[in-house]
């Protein structure tokens, strides 16, 4: 898909390797400032590197969509299968938007809106008539982004960074 300035794909294994490095640096800008460095350590360790991201690419119940600005990586998305949601979660056909990074240049100039668009629609694709996500309750910009585009609290799910167990809120749109 071309959008003005820049392109919309489905990764390919060969994109494993650039994309672990570009979602562990988005993580780790994010996220780094108020966690403790060994928790982040030992995150991002854990799920980003060239063996995880293949896995995920490969993975029929995982779409990773990429876009690019001149062959370069400037934001992803997943959709996903994966995970059973929480049970706060109600609806038919859940689908979940696993990860959703713009790199910082690019956001706040509506990147983001196009790409929550075609993660929507990869989710249609899957079969999806409802979609989740879990977001850190610490992610104000995240969450007011989500609001911004239907998304509405259900409740709260645990996640684990490094040894830490956080509060992530849990939101839901109809697609
Ligand atoms: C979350 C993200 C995708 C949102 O995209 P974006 O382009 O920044 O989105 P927007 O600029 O539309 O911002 C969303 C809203 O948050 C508001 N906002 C901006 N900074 C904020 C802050 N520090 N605190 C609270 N709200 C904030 C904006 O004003 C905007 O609302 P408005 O349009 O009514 O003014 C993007 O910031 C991002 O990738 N962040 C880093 C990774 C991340 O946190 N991903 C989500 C993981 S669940």
């Amino acid at each position: 898909m071309t959008e003005t300035g820049f392109l919309i794909r489905r990764a390919e294994p060969a994109d494993a390797g650039p994309l672990a490095e570009f979602a562990a640096r988005i993580f780790d800008e994010t996220f780094g400032p108020d966690n403790r460095p060994e928790d982040m350590a030992a995150h991002l360790a854990n799920r980003f590197g060239v063996r995880q991201q293949t896995e995920e690419i490969l993975n029929p119940a995982v779409v990773t969509l990429l876009v690019e600005e001149d062959g370069r990586l400037i934001a992803f998305t997943q959709v996903t299968t994966l995970h059973t949601p929480p049970s706060c979660v109600m609806g038919e056909a859940l689908v979940e938007i696993g990860r959703f990074y713009v790199d910082r240049p690019w956001q706040g100039k509506g990147l983001a809106q196009r790409l929550m668009a075609a993660a929507k629609d990869a989710a249609r694709e899957l079969g999806g008539r409802t979609i989740w996500l879990a977001v850190w309750e610490h992610n104000p910009r995240a969450i007011a982004f989500y609001e911004k585009h239907g998304f509405r609290d259900v409740g709260s799910q645990d996640f684990l960074l490094g040894s830490d167990l956080q509060t992530d809120r849990v939101m839901v749109a109809e697609l």
